[in-house]
């Protein structure tokens, strides 16, 4: 094991020589010189053995079974056509997910659009692009099925159990937006077989970032049980039961990394079982995992511009909550290290902040780091899911550029935004010029 492993763990594209850090082949320093900050770097190499990982453990305990990605996560096309060509399908939140997995050549039949609280124009989208449209309520099912008949149609629910390890994070249960009660899914489901579709489906998705490997089978188990009673009311057979993403990643130290195999093999069990004994046919075990494929594939590089001492010690630097929202949204915790400086030989309590006008904005708070120094790179881990994606403008700022790197490359993937995307769509209407 390289001695650079205890800060890296599993990320195994990062390394350091002399305290350097290296991302692939390539070190942060002449990236974020290049690119300029903060920058968002992902890791192909890292993406490609995520996906397989999941793919080998599907392929050991349940070959009849299909990966997709959840486009949320990091919807990055270079990103997406890595997924692509690893032979995932795409799980699209709404209708440009649908275009950008479109773009990159992901086939229609394996691209599941599962928005939640669909409008009209939306469900019409959908049905347009020839897609697989994944519902999330009665009141959506009976407006799509007015529309028009989706080559599949699925559903859904919300079996009443969550899971994962941000506490904000909510995604079933009674206080949850989202999905079906059985009672409605049974009404859809009658509705769809009426009007004459075919295929269906069965969806949940109840947890985020679980590092549980138990969960995913007590979930299956639940969501079994409904396709069961759905199976015998309706008396339709499903493609798929989706049992959405929530694989999880250690952001922590402290966080054991997940099982995968077990958690795999242990849902396989539970679904080979549940198929069986509620007479399910014969429907493929469906994952849409966004985090695990992306999210430790990812860094932020950052530069620290200034040290004030106050009653604290602030460290200020480029990225804030506009470039990385998930420590003031959900009190998310990354991993940051100092360029140059691994071991923490002067350590200091210090917050880590950036330029925005809220005292949120705090990507860290009373972190026992290296002691650090203005000019220096820090670089935020598992920073590749839901980080750029929930990047924004606020306080004008500009979007990051976002880069790949493979092997000795680095390319740019995303440019940095500027006024052209922040200014340039504005209008002043004649009466206030
Ligand atoms: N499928 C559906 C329908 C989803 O809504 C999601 C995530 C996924 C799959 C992928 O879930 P994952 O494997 O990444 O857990 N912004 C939060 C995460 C929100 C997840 C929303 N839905 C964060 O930064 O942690």
């Amino acid at each position: 094991m390289p001695p650079s492993n205890k800060f890296f763990r599993n990320r195994d594209f990062l390394s350091a020589q002399t305290g350097k850090i290296f991302v692939e082949q390539v070190s942060a320093k002449s990236l974020a010189e290049k690119f300029g900050t903060p920058l968002y770097v992902y890791s192909e190499s890292r993406i490609r053995a995520n996906a397989r990982r999941v793919k080998t453990a599907l392929a050991k305990f349940m070959p009849h079974s299909q990966l997709y990605y959840a486009v949320k996560a990091n919807n990055n096309l270079s990103v997406l056509a890595i997924l692509r060509s690893e032979n995932l399908g795409a799980d699209a939140a709404g209708p440009f997910e649908i275009e950008l997995a479109r773009k990159v050549g992901f086939a229609k039949d394996k691209i599941l659009y599962s928005g939640v609280f669909h409008s009209d124009e939306e469900l019409k989208f959908g049905l347009k692009a020839g897609v697989a449209i994944n519902v999330d309520s009665l009141s959506a099912a009976t407006r799509l099925l007015q529309f028009g008949k989706p080559p599949l149609f699925s559903m859904r629910v919300n079996p009443g159990i969550s899971g994962g390890k941000i506490k904000k994070l909510v995604f079933a249960g009674k206080d949850a937006k989202f999905g079906e009660s059985l009672a409605n899914a049974v009404k859809a489901f009658q509705i769809a077989k009426k009007a004459g579709v075919k295929k269906f489906g069965l969806h949940m998705m109840t947890g985020s970032c679980v590092l549980d490997e138990n969960y995913f089978s007590s979930a299956t188990q639940k969501l079994l049980e409904f396709a069961g009673v759905i199976r015998q009311k309706v008396g339709i057979e499903f493609e798929f039961i989706d049992l959405g993403g929530g694989l999880g990643i250690p952001y922590r130290a402290s966080e054991k990394i997940l099982d995968l195999e077990q958690a795999i093999k242990k849902t396989a069990e539970v679904f080979t079982e549940g198929v069986k004994k509620f007479e399910l046919g014969n429907p493929k075990l469906m994952l849409e995992p966004g985090r695990y494929l992306v999210g430790d594939a990812g860094i932020l590089l950052t530069r620290v511009n200034t040290i004030k001492q106050a009653a604290k010690t602030f460290v200020g630097v480029d990225a804030g909550m506009q470039t990385l929202l998930r420590p003031m949204l959900y009190d998310a915790w990354h991993e940051i290290l100092v360029d140059g400086k691994l071991e923490k030989k002067n350590p200091q309590t210090v917050s880590v902040v950036g330029p925005i006008c809220e005292n949120t904005d705090q990507l860290a708070r009373d972190r026992l780091l290296p002691k650090i120094a203005e000019k220096d790179l820090l670089i935020l881990l598992d920073a590749g899911a839901y980080g750029f994606g929930m990047a924004s403008n606020y306080n004008t700022r500009a979007r990051p550029a976002e880069i790949l790197v493979n092997g000795k490359n680095a390319e740019i993937i995303r440019e940095r935004e500027g006024s052209a995307e922040i200014i340039g769509k504005q209008k002043i209407p004649t009466r206030l010029k």
